[in-house]
């Protein structure tokens, strides 16, 4: 791992805290070490204090389309609220659509990404089974219209492919 890497990983440690930060922080580094992941980061001097990642999403039944996962998105603790994350959201789009990309699916705080554009997802998420808390799984077009006839399911990369990340069922509604 480089200590670029290792970085990334104590980022996140640090902005989903204790209970979360191990999980979130693991999955970043086997997200990194991935060779089509893309990770992106705000930077305030030569440290790293936000960083979003993006892994290629599958539609079952739209194999032609091109589609990431947003997951992790991270800010460090000092300094969140001063739109670190959707300056990295941003970025992200603007990366995706330089590569032609139809559109980012996510896993987060609802009202977050509604405001970030962010509806409801045509798709049923991985282990839609224990995905209890509907209005947190959501999608972005990047390209207008791409998602219009979508449905089905979808698979994420590896590292996610786990039903306690999509099990829902803990959070707050
Ligand atoms: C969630 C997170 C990435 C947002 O990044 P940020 O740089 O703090 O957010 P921005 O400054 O771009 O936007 C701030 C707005 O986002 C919303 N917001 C911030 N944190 C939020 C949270 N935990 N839940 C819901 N909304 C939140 C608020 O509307 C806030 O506006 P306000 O300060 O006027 O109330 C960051 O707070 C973070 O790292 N949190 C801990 C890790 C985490 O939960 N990540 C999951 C993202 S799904």
């Amino acid at each position: 791992m480089t200590s670029k890497e290792q970085r990334i990983r104590n980022l996140h440690l640090e902005a989903f805290g204790d209970t979360e930060g191990p999980i979130v922080s693991e999955l970043a580094g086997a997200f990194l070490s991935l060779p089509d992941s893309i990770s992106i980061c705000v930077e305030r001097g030569d440290k790293e204090i936000g960083n979003i990642i993006f892994t290629p999403f599958h539609l079952i039944d739209h194999p032609d389309k091109v589609c990431f996962l947003l997951a992790p998105l991270g800010v460090l603790p000092e300094f969140q609220r001063q739109g670190v994350g959707a300056e990295l959201i941003a970025k992200g789009i603007a990366h995706l659509k330089s590569l032609d990309a139809d559109a980012i699916f996510v896993l987060g705080h609802p009202r977050y990404y509604a405001l970030r554009g962010f509806e409801p997802a045509r798709v049923l998420s991985p282990y839609h089974e224990v995905m209890t808390h509907h209005e947190a799984w959501k999608m972005l077009e990047i390209k207008p219209g791409s998602m219009s006839g979508a449905g089905g399911t979808s698979m994420a990369a590896k590292p996610i492919m786990k039903r306690e990340f999509w099990d829902t069922s803990g959070r707050p509604s």
